[in-house]
């Protein structure tokens, strides 16, 4: 008798492709069931990834989870700012809806079991255990596991048939979603390497953007962006449209040596320029729109979000706790930014809210609506602590 079914999180790609012979070879499972979740990779990946696990495993699904991923994981991001050591994070927020969605499967297909082709050195392995395993479930991981090389695994792969990368044309290892396409390994892995122009396909290069540069209009309601120059859109039509066109001008490159979660200093490559254009504005409308104590406050409260999204803690009691601030601080951040796409650059224009608490006519040079003379008294105590202190020294 062997161990049942066990529910693998399937990309297509070498790693998880193995996993499938590897579970019935080497953990004894008589059945195994592939689970594709599309994130908004490219579609040929998608179905790549469909043909091959309909070919190897036992039983495969390809689900389509983009809307949840755009409303259950971007637009918390965006009202969260979302970022990690600077740059706007992408694999981090997708790990935990993948994982969801094999459970979900594996709660379907009665398994108690689920695979993924994690190896023992990055962050996915973390994100994804922690999903299975509050689920109750039980985890394999046979790259981490039986401690494989790409060596190995090339081999083993051409024994059992499964097509092989050409590793002369594909050197890096890239994870896309529509937030981000993460691009390492190879020759990347110097930090001292210059990237070549070839690993980019979101983004062109500064230097080959149009001359001409480009105006957008984006429309947020509560935090999250729902127009897109004057027309109203779904929150996945207007990521993938803004790709295109900030990505058109070389928007949203990042080159990174980012600390994973062991602990270990990775060179990393991202294109997100979807995500650059919207964060830039979204932070912009706070600044109009949030008082100073609830700016200075969300930045830390944002911090700790980014924190534990970065290192998939999204049942973490603490992250639901931030998460509910940051809803509560949206309801104010709603208006229009306006920025210009140029080279590279995306730079706000001009920003507008019906929650504007920017009082033009307090702030002009012009007004008389102030009394400066009110000033005077105010200055007169202004620093008065730091001011005590220095007339001792003096004296
Ligand atoms: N370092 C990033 C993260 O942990 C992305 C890793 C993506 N993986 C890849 N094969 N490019 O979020």
């Amino acid at each position: 008798m062997g161990k049942g079914t066990v529910v693998l999180a399937f990309s297509g790609g070498l790693d998880t492709s193995i996993c499938i012979p590897l579970v019935r070879e080497r953990y004894g499972f008589d059945r195994v069931v592939t689970v594709a979740v599309d994130v908004g990779q490219r579609e040929e990946e998608i179905a790549e990834a469909t043909k091959k696990g309909k070919q190897l495993a036992d039983v495969h699904y390809t689900i389509d989870a983009r809307e949840k991923f755009v409303n259950g994981h971007l637009f918390p991001a965006i009202r969260a700012n979302g970022s990690y050591e600077g740059y706007p994070m992408g694999t981090a927020l997708a790990r935990p809806l993948i994982a969801g969605e094999v459970v979900r499967v594996a709660m379907q297909e009665g398994a108690t079991t689920v695979a993924h082709g994690c190896t023992g050195k990055g962050n996915d392995q973390l994100r994804f255990d922690f999903i299975f395993r509050i689920a109750g479930l039980d985890v394999v991981s046979p790259i981490r596991e039986l401690n494989l090389t790409r060596e190995w695994e090339i081999d083993y792969a051409r024994e059992h048939g499964i097509p092989v990368p050409v590793r002369k044309e594909k050197p890096w290892s890239i994870d896309e979603n529509l937030w981000s396409r993460s691009i390492e390994g190879g020759r990347l892995e110097d930090p001292a390497y210059h990237p070549p122009e070839e690993i980019y396909a979101w983004t062109v290069s500064p230097e080959k953007a149009p001359a001409e540069p480009e105006i957008v209009k984006i429309g947020f309601l509560k935090g999250v962006p729902v127009r897109l120059n004057g027309k109203d859109l779904s929150g996945l039509e207007l990521i993938t449209s803004l790709n295109d066109l900030a990505g058109k001008h070389g928007i949203g490159r990042s080159d990174m040596v980012e600390d994973r979660i062991l602990g270990i200093k990775a060179r990393e490559i991202y294109e997100h320029p979807a995500a650059t254009v919207i964060l830039a504005a979204h932070a912009d409308l706070e600044q109009l729109t949030l008082t100073r104590q609830e700016l200075s406050f969300k930045r830390m409260v944002d911090d700790r979000w980014s924190e534990l999204a970065y290192m998939g803690l999204v049942h973490e009691p603490l992250f639901h706790d931030l998460d509910a601030f940051i809803i509560k601080s949206q309801e104010k951040v709603t208006g229009t930014v306006d920025l210009k796409l140029y080279k590279g650059c995306c730079r706000v224009l001009g920003r507008s809210s019906p929650e504007s608490i920017y009082l033009g006519d307090l702030a002009s040079f012009d007004s008389t609506t102030m009394d400066q003379t009110h000033a005077i008294g105010v200055s007169a105590y202004y620093g008065i602590q730091a001011r005590i202190i220095e007339q001792r020294r003096r004296n």
